[in-house]
Order: structure tokens, then C-alpha cells, then sequence
């Protein structure tokens, strides 16, 4: 059977009613992201002092990082409403067509995962995000024809975790593009108290959200969820507030140690270094070592790994790195000649 692959740390969304109050309304309200929000407010001050819209602008970074609440943040500042779609929800041109037309002035209109847009929808796209207008055609065969519908001007932001898939086109008619990075401690250390806050949880020290904050991964997603595990842990010992023994307790029981790895992560490495001896092993005998699917490993618990140092991804297959023996409490032999004939021995 495969294991359930929800975990504590996913970076998948919190349900919308979660989400709705925890999101930061304004760009002042932001915590972090400071030259993204820099840049952007005096791109809204200026644009709004011309009567204009914002230009189209791109989010890219990996997710949880608050590119969709960023668009809710623009839509707020220019004082337009925000229409959300998705790249794989529009799957024919009319559903594009249908929503550009309900556009008004100022609105923003927000695609998530642009990158997934499928090539005739993009072409669609182009003429309204460049001269907005859309290009319809009505009717079939002989019958056809095409009429030209004007679009109230209108913001385009897209958000894609992916930006490199992008079509040059697409790309270049977006005259902002702003790159999230991961959030420091401190900023992810607010970022819980803002939510403690909204969420009336008592957090009784800045340590205990520095905890939290250290083993969040650099992502505000992951830090809000852990503060609601968090709570609920707490809550069943009777505690009233969150203290810093309890924030530990807490992860602890999570399984979320210091560095913010997860029980799968670790498993992964365990598996990797006590079944093949730290690798080179290629994905589909990892995967299938775990009783996991590729994908799940690939795109789930790698890119942690990976962005920490704990594997690499050669051409011949995984490796644990030196860091993830120490990180286990393992003793590393490789690379060493000592470990080279070591190596030899299994
Ligand atoms: N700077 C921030 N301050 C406070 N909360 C934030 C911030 N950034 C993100 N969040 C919170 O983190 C969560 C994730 O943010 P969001 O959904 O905007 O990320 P995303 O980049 O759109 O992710 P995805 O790529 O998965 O769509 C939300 O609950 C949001 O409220
Ligand atoms: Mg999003």
C-alpha cells in the first residue's frame, strides 16, 4: 500500500477558511518579501497617480511563499476586484474569453499556475494583455466570423512555480516580474505571532515562535500550519498558552526536528544510506524501497533535501551527502580512502 503523503509540512494550501483571515490584506500589513513589496508600491503609488492600472506582473517562487495573497494585496491597494483562475482550469479559449469579459477597470485578473496554459489559450491572452482586446470568432465553418470585443483595462498577474516553462511570448508581455524568496527566521517568527494573533492562540514568548519559525522551511505555509498543530497539542495538555517547552514538545511529536525535516525526509536518507550504502541509487529503486511513488519522492521530499544539502541528484542516481550521515547520526566513510575500501567490504 502507499503511504498517505499529506504531511505537516506540505506545502499545499490551507483551506480557504483557514486562509481568509490568516492572509496579510495590505501591502503594509506584508511581512517580508521587503524589495519585491518595495518595488511594488511605488509601482501601484505611481500607477494609481496616472490613472492607470498596474502593468501585468508575474510572481515566481516555490510555493507557499505568498504569491496568490500578494495578488490579493494588489488588487486591494488599486481598488479593483480580484478574478481567480488557474492555467489548467481554462481549458478551452471561450472560458478565457469569458472571463476577460467580465473584467472591469482596475480589477486583476489572477492566474495561477501560468505556466500551464495551454498554447491557444495563450494566444488569446497575448492581444488582451497587450492592446486588450479580444478577438472572438462566432459561429462554424462558412458561417464564421470574427468580432473584435473591447476589454476594460486591466491587471494580469500570474504566479508559477515554474517560470522557466514559460513561453518567451507570454514572459515578455509582462512588464513586472518579481522572483519570492524564502522568508528569514524573524520574518516567519512574526509571521506566527500575526497568525497566533488572528487565530487567538496565546504564544507567550518571541522564543516559541522562533521555534516554530526555524523549523518552517523558510515558508509561511509551513509556519502557520505547524502553529496550528502546535495548538492543538497544546490544547490537549490543558495548556493555555504556548510557551518555548511546549513549542519543542510539540514539534518534537510532530517529528519535525530543528531544521525543519520531516519523518518522511528522514526515511528517505535512512533508506537511502542503510539499504544503499548512501547511493548512487537510481529514483525508481529509491521510490520503490519506500513503497512510494516517483513522483511523490521527486517532487515531495527531494527539493527539501536538495535545497539543504542532504542529497544530491547525479546522473547516476541519488547520494546521501556527508551532511545527511551527520544529520543521522551516521558514520560517513565515502570520499575518504579509508572509505573507499570501507566500501568495498559491504
Ligand atoms: N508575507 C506573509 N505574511 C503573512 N502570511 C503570509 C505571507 N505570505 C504568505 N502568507 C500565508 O502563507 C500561506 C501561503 O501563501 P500563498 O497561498 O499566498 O502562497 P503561494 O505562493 O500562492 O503558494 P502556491 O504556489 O502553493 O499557490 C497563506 O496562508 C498566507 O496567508
Ligand atoms: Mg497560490
Amino acid at each position: 500500500m502507499k503511504r498517505n503523503s499529506a504531511r505537516l509540512v506540505s506545502e499545499q494550501p490551507l483551506s480557504m477558511e483557514e486562509d481568509l483571515f490568516i492572509r496579510p490584506q495590505r501591502l503594509d500589513e506584508f511581512i517580508g518579501q521587503a524589495k519585491v513589496i518595495n518595488k511594488l508600491s511605488m509601482f501601484i503609488k505611481a500607477a494609481k497617480a496616472r490613472g492607470e492600472p498596474l502593468d501585468h506582473t508575474l510572481f515566481c517562487g516555490p510555493p507557499g511563499l505568498g504569491k496568490t495573497t500578494l495578488a490579493g494585496v494588489v488588487a486591494r491597494e488599486m481598488g479593483g476586484e480580484l478574478k481567480t483562475t488557474t492555467g489548467p482550469a481554462i481549458s478551452r479559449t471561450g472560458d478565457l474569453a469569458a472571463i476577460l469579459s467580465s473584467l472591469k477597470p482596475k480589477d486583476v485578473f489572477f492566474i495561477d499556475e501560468i505556466h500551464r496554459l495551454s498554447p491557444q489559450v495563450e494566444e488569446i491572452l497575448y492581444s488582451a494583455m497587450e492592446d486588450f482586446f479580444l478577438n472572438i470568432i462566432i459561429g462554424k465553418g462558412p458561417m464564421a466570423r470574427s468580432i473584435r470585443l473591447t476589454l476594460p483595462k486591466f491587471t494580469l498577474i500570474g504566479a508559477t512555480t515554474k517560470p522557466t516553462l514559460l513561453s518567451a511570448p507570454l514572459r515578455g508581455r509582462f512588464g513586472i516580474i518579481e522572483q519570492l524568496e524564502y522568508y528569514s527566521v524573524d520574518e516567519l517568527a512574526e509571521i506566527v505571532i500575526r497568525g497566533a494573533s488572528v487565530l487567538s492562540i496565546a504564544i507567550e514568548e518571541r522564543e516559541a515562535a522562533l521555534e516554530i519559525a526555524k523549523r518552517s522551511r523558510g515558508t509561511p505555509r509551513v509556519a502557520l500550519r505547524l502553529l496550528k498543530r502546535v495548538r492543538d497539542i497544546a490544547e490537549a495538555q490543558k495548556k493555555e498558552r504556548v510557551d518555548l517547552r511546549i513549542a519543542k514538545r510539540a514539534l518534537d511529536i510532530l517529528g519535525i526536528d530543528d531544521e525543519g525535516i520531516d519523518e518522511q525526509e528522514r526515511r528517505l536518507l535512512s533508506v537511502l544510506i542503510e539499504l544503499f550504502g548512501g547511493g548512487p541509487v537510481g529514483l525508481s529503486t529509491l521510490a520503490a524501497a519506500m513503497s512510494e511513488e516517483e513522483r511523490t519522492v521527486e517532487e515531495i521530499y527531494e527539493p527539501f533535501l536538495l535545497r539543504n544539502g542532504l542529497l544530491e541528484r547525479t546522473k547516476v542516481g541519488r547520494i546521501a551527502t556527508k551532511k545527511a550521515y551527520e544529520r543521522l547520526g551516521l558514520p560517513y566513510f565515502k570520499g575518504t580512502r579509508e572509505g573507499e575500501e570501507n566500501l568495498h567490504l559491504f
